[in-house]
């Protein structure tokens, strides 16, 4: 038995996505966001516009940071007791919607911390807020998930926590926002939306519906993702933006693999974003996972859908968006690398990678990890 969530009250998405803010009934909310691109591009003050109404009030918690820390999110909870708001907006990229999203979790249940949140108990009660996600980036799909990445800065270590309490009420797909990207981002978090769709189609806990949800985001990134990389115009943004969310309604159902494993030990090492590290990793996981037959079937769908190898397809879009090739080239110096060598390799074998579909040996991680650094074809 599995039991498929794609979302909680509404998912909104088409032109003018972002006047159902109007319709949304508040007293106090409170508007979550990164840095200042948010402010910079005028979506904060268009946010605010559409929200205002008489009498009600809004503020804005910002700089929330493209990983988010586990201070930020505490600082967070502090705002939101000193607020008491009934609508939290969170506003942004995948960051800023995982930090208010566990913001809100710890302000719904004061008991809650980082120390017991993986493990303790919730029971269901009258919420205090509603949670609405805008995203501006089209990678993570926070927005529909159940899911949030906040890096244990104390341990290094980018830790997800999952649980039905923090899945956004409302997703807005709005696809003038992520217009605002530069192509670079829009480039890197595609490709996470794209590792999403992949690993979600692949994984051993995925059923019809994940699976068609994932081919058809596949698809779709593959043949707009180019186009928002190279124009950035309405269309191919806004396609980008729904195909991102398909992938995340896969992966919330299916779960992940080897990529997102080894790419949060590399991000909660680094900080180095998470797109970025999806993306130079992302077709040599292909090249290991080909040798499980059931995978290497669903790859062999997916190529005659494409009419082309889909590994070799993709190896030609990382190069086609600049990504690096790999790690060595991401900034991170072999002399760290092979320091932290060990401590890299027990955090890669955690997290998504337990759900691989081919299961991952300490030895095999260890070549993987040096493939990925180095740049050499996985052929093991
Ligand atoms: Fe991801």
């Amino acid at each position: 038995m599995q039991q498929v969530v794609l979302t909680k009250q509404a998912l909104v998405t088409g032109e003018g996505a972002l006047q159902y803010l109007k319709n949304v009934e508040y007293h106090t909310a409170v508007i979550v966001t990164g840095g200042q691109s948010m402010a910079r591009t005028g979506v904060l003050e268009r946010v605010q516009k559409i929200m205002e109404k008489e009498g009600r009030q809004s503020f804005i918690f910002s700089g929330i940071s493209k990983n988010p820390t586990k201070a930020q999110v505490l600082e967070g909870v502090e705002f939101l007791k000193e607020k008491q708001p009934d609508v939290v907006l969170a506003v942004g990229g995948g960051s800023s919607i995982d930090a208010a999203k566990v913001m809100v979790l710890f302000y719904e249940y004061p008991e809650l911390s980082f120390e017991n949140v993986f493990s303790a108990p919730l029971e269901e009660k009258k919420r205090k807020t509603l949670l609405i996600a805008v995203p501006s980036t089209s990678g993570t799909a926070s927005e529909v998930t159940h899911i949030s990445v906040i890096t244990l800065e104390d341990q290094q270590f980018k830790a997800a926590i999952k649980t039905e309490n923090i899945r956004p009420d409302i997703a807005i797909l709005d696809g003038t926002i992520p217009m605002t990207l530069p192509s670079h981002i829009a480039a890197e978090t595609g490709m996470d939306a794209l590792t999403h769709a992949l690993e979600a189609y692949i994984n051993k806990s995925g059923n019809d519906f994940t699976d068609a949800l994932a081919k058809e985001a596949i698809e779709g990134l593959m043949e707009w993702l180019p186009k928002s990389y190279e124009e950035g115009d309405l269309e191919s943004r806004s396609k980008v933006h729904n195909y991102q969310c398909m992938a995340g309604m896969a992966f919330g159902n299916s779960g992940l693999g080897i990529v997102h494993g080894v790419s949060h030990a590399f991000g909660g090492k680094y900080n180095l974003a998470h797109g970025l590290a999806n993306a130079i990793i992302l077709p040599y996981s292909m090249d290991y996972n080909k040798k499980e037959a059931a995978v290497k079937k669903k790859y062999e769908k997916l190529s005659k859908i494409l009419g082309a190898d889909i590994i070799e397809k993709v190896k030609e879009l990382k190069k086609s968006l600049k990504i690096p090739d790999c790690i060595a080239q991401a900034g991170v110096s072999e002399q760290q690398f092979l320091a932290d060598f060990e401590v890299l390799t027990d955090y890669a074998l955690k997290g998504a990678t337990v759900v691989n579909p081919l299961p991952v040996s300490r030895q095999d991680m260890q070549k993987f990890l040096r493939c990925i650094y180095y740049g050499k074809k996985v052929d093991f």
